[in-house]
């Protein structure tokens, strides 16, 4: 059994918590967070915001801010211990050096409110020596079957990407569900398209799924849709990513 203390009980360390009691080969002793949180949804796992009753521990686990990581770090004692982040973009050395140092980052979007399935989660684990990556790809391995080795420079690419993919097209559904509101049409209306667009992705690739105005170089309906938009900045958003598929895809009429 592996023994793990979270460190910050925020989105990521939230759903870890509830993964790794759902596993038979890992299990959460100990709980922290430099704030008060809401105890019942730890199961009767302790609790501290001291750092001083830290547990002993096989993995330490921090899931706080991007930023907050290294100061955090350099706050733990010096005990040799394995003490890993769960970011992105963050690289294994921004963990100070006064204990071993690895990374398990989850490439997933979290929400506390929303439940995910732990098993098809890539888990990206990187550590400084053979025998703690075999701890975390054992780790990694109780909530997912899909565990890889990923170096700080690659994954900093692969959240990079995930930028792209998560954050920027969550936004665009906001900018979707504005532009609905203005004439109370239901932003339900779109789902089954949205579903499709992150469906066929799955067999086919972002060019050949491409499709709509801006592919087509239809410039009327372009010209149309920059007069509905009324939003100055919904209108230079619509103009750059055009313009970048007319450039890509667009042909000439
Ligand atoms: N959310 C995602 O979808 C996602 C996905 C993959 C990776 N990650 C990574 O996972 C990590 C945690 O993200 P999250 O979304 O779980 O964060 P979050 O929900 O925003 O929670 C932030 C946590 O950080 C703590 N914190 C912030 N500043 C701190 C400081 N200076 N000292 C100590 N604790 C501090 C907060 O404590 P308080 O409660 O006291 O404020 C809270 O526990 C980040 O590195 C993030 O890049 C996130």
């Amino acid at each position: 059994m592996i023994n793990v203390i979270l460190l910050g009980f925020g989105n990521v360390n939230s759903h870890l918590l509830r993964a790794f009691s759902e596993s038979e080969e890992a299990a959460v002793i100990q709980v922290f967070n430099r704030s008060k949180i809401d105890l019942n949804t730890l199961n009767d796992i302790p609790f501290t915001s001291q750092l001083s009753e830290l547990k002993d521990a096989d993995v330490y686990i921090i899931g706080i801010a991007d930023d907050a990581i290294a100061s955090f770090s350099e706050k733990l004692a010096n005990q040799n211990k394995l003490v890993v982040h769960t970011s992105g973009s963050a690289a294994i050395d921004v963990l100070s050096a006064n204990n071993r140092r690895g990374v398990f980052y989850l490439l997933q979007t979290f929400s506390k409110q929303q439940k995910v399935n732990f098993q098809k989660i890539p888990i990206c684990i990187e550590a400084e020596n053979k025998t703690d990556l075999k701890l975390l790809q054992k780790l990694g391995k109780a909530i997912s079957n899909n565990v890889v080795e990923v170096s700080s420079i690659k994954r900093a690419r692969l959240h990079l990407a995930a930028v792209f993919v998560n954050n920027f097209v969550n936004y665009m559904y906001q900018i979707g569900s504005e532009i609905l509101k203005e004439d109370e049409l239901s932003f339900n209306l779109l789902q089954p398209l949205i579903a499709e667009t992150a469906s066929k992705i799955k067999t086919l690739s972002p060019s050949e799924a491409q499709t709509g105005p801006a592919k087509r170089n239809d410039k009327k309906t372009i010209e149309k849709h920059l007069h509905l938009l009324e939003s100055e900045a919904h209108k230079k958003i619509y103009k750059l990513i055009t313009a970048q598929l007319t450039q890509k895809y667009g042909k000439e009429l």
